[in-house]
C-alpha cells in the first residue's frame, strides 16, 4: 500500500475513516501494513503492554527510539512516534530536539504529544522546524494522575468547554490530526465539526474522522486491564497459553521433536564414529 502523506491524511477529514493501530516491533508492523492500516502509532503504551511498567510515565526516549526503529524496519506505512513524558514539557528546544531524534534516528513520519493549550508552543516550534505533530487530548495517560485516574474526560460543562478550546488551539498551532481519548461521543462530534484536521477517536464514539486502538487489546493479547471502549476482534491470550502448554507437555513426554521435525543423518553413524562413538 502507498504511504499516506500529511495532505492525504488531512483530505480524509469527513471522508473515508482513518485506521490507526499501535505497533511496537517489525513483525507486527509488517502484519498491520499488509492488512492496509493507514497509520502505525508507536505508542508509549508500549510501557504497559511490552515493558511491564504500571504507567507510561517511566518510558524513556531511548526505549521509544528502539521500538520506533523496529517499526520503521518492518513497514513502509506512515509511522507516528509518541513523545514520552518529559521529552517535550521542559523546554521548547528540548521538544524540537527530541522530535527531531524520531525523524533522524528512527525514520518516523510524525510525532504525537499529549496535552492542550499548554503544549501549543512546543507544537508550533516542532512544526516550524519542518516536522508533523499529532495532538492528543481527553484522557492523557502521561498525566492521568492529575485527571483523577483513567476516567472519561469532558463530562461537566467546564471540562467540555476546555477540551473544545484545547482542540481549537492545537489545530491553530498546526497539528495535522488530533487523538481524542475517552470523551463523550457528542462532545467528540462537536470537536470534530469544529476543527479542520481529522480527529482520531479512542473511546470517543463514532463521529471521529478515524479510530485508534492498542493492537494488543484488539487481539485480546493484553488481559491485565481491558478498557470498556475496546472491542476484542480476537482472543489470542488463551490461544497463546494453550499452544505454549502443548509445547511444554510434548517436550516433557518426548513426543516433540518427532521424525518429521528432525534431520535424518545420511551417513552410517556406526561406520563414521565406530560402534562406541
Ligand atoms: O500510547 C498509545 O498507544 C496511545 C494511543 C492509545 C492513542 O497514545
Amino acid at each position: 500500500m502507498k504511504k499516506l502523506t500529511i495532505p492525504d491524511i488531512i483530505k480524509r477529514k469527513g471522508g473515508e475513516k482513518l485506521t490507526v493501530l499501535t505497533a511496537y516491533d517489525a513483525s507486527f508492523a509488517r502484519l498491520l501494513d499488509a492488512a492496509g492500516i493507514d497509520i502505525l502509532l508507536v505508542g508509549d503504551s508500549l510501557g504497559n503492554v511490552l515493558l511491564g511498567y504500571e504507567s507510561t510515565v517511566p518510558v524513556t526516549m531511548e526505549e521509544m527510539l528502539h521500538h520506533a526503529r523496529a517499526v520503521r524496519r518492518g513497514s513502509s506505512a506512515f509511522v507516528v512516534a509518541d513523545m514520552p513524558f518529559l521529552s517535550y514539557q521542559i523546554s521548547v528546544e528540548d521538544a524540537v530536539r527530541n522530535a527531531g531524534r524520531f525523524y533522524k534516528e528512527a525514520g518516523s513520519d510524525a510525532v504525537k504529544l499529549e496535552g492542550g493549550a499548554e503544549v501549543c508552543d512546543a507544537v508550533r516550534a516542532i512544526v516550524r522546524a519542518g516536522m508533523a505533530v499529532m495532538g492528543h487530548i481527553g484522557l492523557t495517560p502521561q498525566t492521568a494522575a492529575n485527571l483523577g485516574g483513567y476516567k472519561v474526560q469532558g463530562k461537566d460543562a467546564d471540562s467540555a468547554r476546555r477540551l473544545l478550546a484545547d482542540a481549537k488551539a492545537l489545530a491553530e498551532a498546526g497539528v495535522f490530526a488530533l487523538v481524542m481519548e475517552c470523551i463523550p461521543d457528542k462532545l467528540a462530534e462537536v470537536i470534530t465539526a469544529s476543527i479542520a484536521v481529522p480527529t482520531i477517536g479512542i473511546g470517543a464514539g463514532p463521529a471521529c474522522d478515524g479510530q485508534v486502538l492498542v493492537t494488543h487489546d484488539l487481539l485480546g493479547m493484553f488481559d491485565k486491564f481491558v478498557p470498556r471502549f475496546v472491542k476484542g476482534y480476537a482472543s489470542l491470550a488463551p490461544q497463546i497459553k494453550d499452544a505454549v502448554s502443548a509445547f511444554r507437555d510434548e517436550v516433557r513426554s518426548g513426543s516433540y521433536p518427532d521424525a518429521e521435525h528432525s534431520f535424518a543423518m545420511q551417513l552410517d553413524v556406526d561406520k563414521l564414529f565406530g560402534e562406541k562413538g
